[in-house]
């Protein structure tokens, strides 16, 4: 285990010299006053060398998509162009205060104004709200302006939300959390909404069918238009999670099918450095009915000058302190910027990518949905390998001894031993392909010596963890 600086400290030891101190010295403590003083302050006695490579050993220790291939599916681990840091670290951006007059902050205004109009533009919405932080905010505030719409007109029937089977766990969590009833719908064979189940449940106390396309399994809803016809006419709407609109953008725009409320996982779709709890950005992009009821302020243009609206007597409120996360805004449009027109080629390098490495994966493990196409990601089942002992679990820790993250496991949920693979469209041909090579060697070690798949990962700074208990009874201090 690596150790803390507290544990590397010696008394003595220091890391940096300070110059001779060429002002009158005084007594802090009778600035301060003694009780503000922290005597029992106990910092690390430690040499700066120390220092440099404690944090620097520190940094490689865990994976990275600036390191490794990262085939986390529906996380969309893609490469982060440099562009968008420095754009975002400009400290016009950086060295402002959202207390700010918005005289004093037309650039920050102004940014956002062109990034909310892209976005409208690239999903089809008449209105986007850019303040939840993140995906999950993001379906909250949708399902909360749903409740308003029926709310507005006076239909307090509207109780339920429908959600399929292979939905994302937040779905279900966030329609709760607004308040709603939740109803899981089927999916099909070919892994889409089961069209009879879906219109058996759709009844008068259907507020919203919360629908994810492509869906968590990679495939596309083909009858999309269908099912936003079918709600319209029962007075439902449809909510669209874009987590997965990298597979669509600048090709197909989800407000053309009739959705009414979408949330694009800004980090995932347009980039940004995520994972591990953040940074993020869940704009939500609406139809014209749920446009009374967003969030303030709203950024707005008046021809001259850019402000932040507060006037909206409908609105459902605020989600956010402040208006939302400027960083993660400022690193998408300049990824919308860098690719303009040609914006399209994200989906189809996303999609060509997931069809290649499916194609070269045939055979090693189970594939539930063979035969119908896939999008930016595919789900394979590591059930094929129950018979030797062998789960999707060790497949993925084995993956570590090769130096590539392992893909999503155990999800969607109707998928035994998953593995959901996104390749993204950033990687290479020959990286797939040693992901390939990989998978093959990790296969034909689960029938020749399993217990190696088993004991896995022989190489990572830390073995096999209690995944549930450290979730559960994370320790995250250190007694001193
Ligand atoms: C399909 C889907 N929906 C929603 C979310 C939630 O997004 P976030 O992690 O930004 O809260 C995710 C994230 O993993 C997702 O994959």
């Amino acid at each position: 285990m690596e150790k803390l600086l507290f544990e590397l400290s010696r008394e003595g030891k220091r890391g940096l010299d300070l110059p001779e101190c060429d002002v009158e010295e005084v007594s802090l403590e009778e600035v301060v006053g003694r009780e503000y003083l922290r005597r029992e302050l106990k910092l690390p006695r430690v040499s700066q060398p120390e220092v440099v490579r404690h944090f620097t050993r520190l940094s490689q220790l865990n994976f990275s998509i600036d390191t490794n291939f990262y085939p986390l599916g529906s996380c969309t681990m893609k490469y982060n162009p440099r562009v968008n840091e420095a754009v975002a670290s400009l400290p016009g951006f950086t060295e402002v205060h959202p207390l700010q007059d918005d005289e004093t902050v037309q650039g920050v205004l102004e940014a956002a104004y062109l990034l909310k109009e892209y976005l409208k533009e690239l999903g089809g919405f008449a209105e986007v709200s850019l303040q939840p932080a993140a995906g999950a905010q993001g379906e909250l505030l949708g399902l909360l302006l749903i409740a308003a719409y029926h709310r507005d007109r006076g239909n307090d029937k509207k109780d339920t939300v429908l959600i399929p089977d292979s939905a994302h766990g937040t779905n279900p969590a966030s329609a709760a959390i607004a308040g709603f009833r939740v109803l899981t719908v089927k999916s099909d064979a070919g892994g889409e909404l089961d069209w009879e189940d879906f219109k058996k449940k759709l009844d008068d106390r259907v507020a919203a069918l919360m629908i994810t396309n492509p869906n968590t399994l990679g495939i596309f809803e083909r009858r999309i238009k269908e099912m936003a016809d079918a709600l319209h006419e029962v007075d439902a709407l449809l909510y669209m999670d874009g987590a997965n609109f990298n597979a669509l953008v600048g090709r197909m725009r989800p407000g053309d099918w009739g959705v009414d409320v979408m949330h694009f996982n800004l980090h995932k779709t347009f980039s940004t450095p995520h994972g591990g709890g953040g940074p993020g950005s869940g704009p939500v992009g609406v139809s014209e009915r749920l446009k009374p009821y967003l969030p303030v302020p709203q950024v707005e243009f008046d021809g001259e000058r850019y402000y932040l609206n507060w006037e909206n007597p409908k609105s459902v409120g605020k989600v956010l302190t402040f208006y939302g996360h400027v960083g993660v805004w400022l690193r998408a449009l300049a990824y919308v910027l860098t690719y303009g027109k040609e914006i399209f080629k994200v989906a189809d390098h996303a999609i060509l990518n997931a069809r290649y490495l499916r194609k070269k994966l045939e055979g090693l493990f189970n594939d539930p949905y063979a035969g119908v196409p896939c999008m930016h990601e595919f789900v394979l089942s590591a059930t094929n390998l129950k018979k030797y002992g062998v789960r999707a679990l060790d497949v993925a820790k084995r993956m570590l001894d090769f130096g590539v993250h392992p893909p999503t496991m155990y999800f969607p949920l109707i998928v035994p031993e998953a593995l959901m693979i996104e390749p993204t469209e950033t990687e290479s041909k020959e990286t797939l392909d040693r992901f390939a090579q990989i998978c093959a060697k990790i296969v034909e070690e689960a029938k020749t010596d399993p217990q190696k798949l088993k004991n896995a990962p022989h190489t990572t700074p830390v073995r096999r963890i209690k995944e549930a208990e450290a979730n559960r009874r994370p320790i995250l201090k250190f007694p001193l």
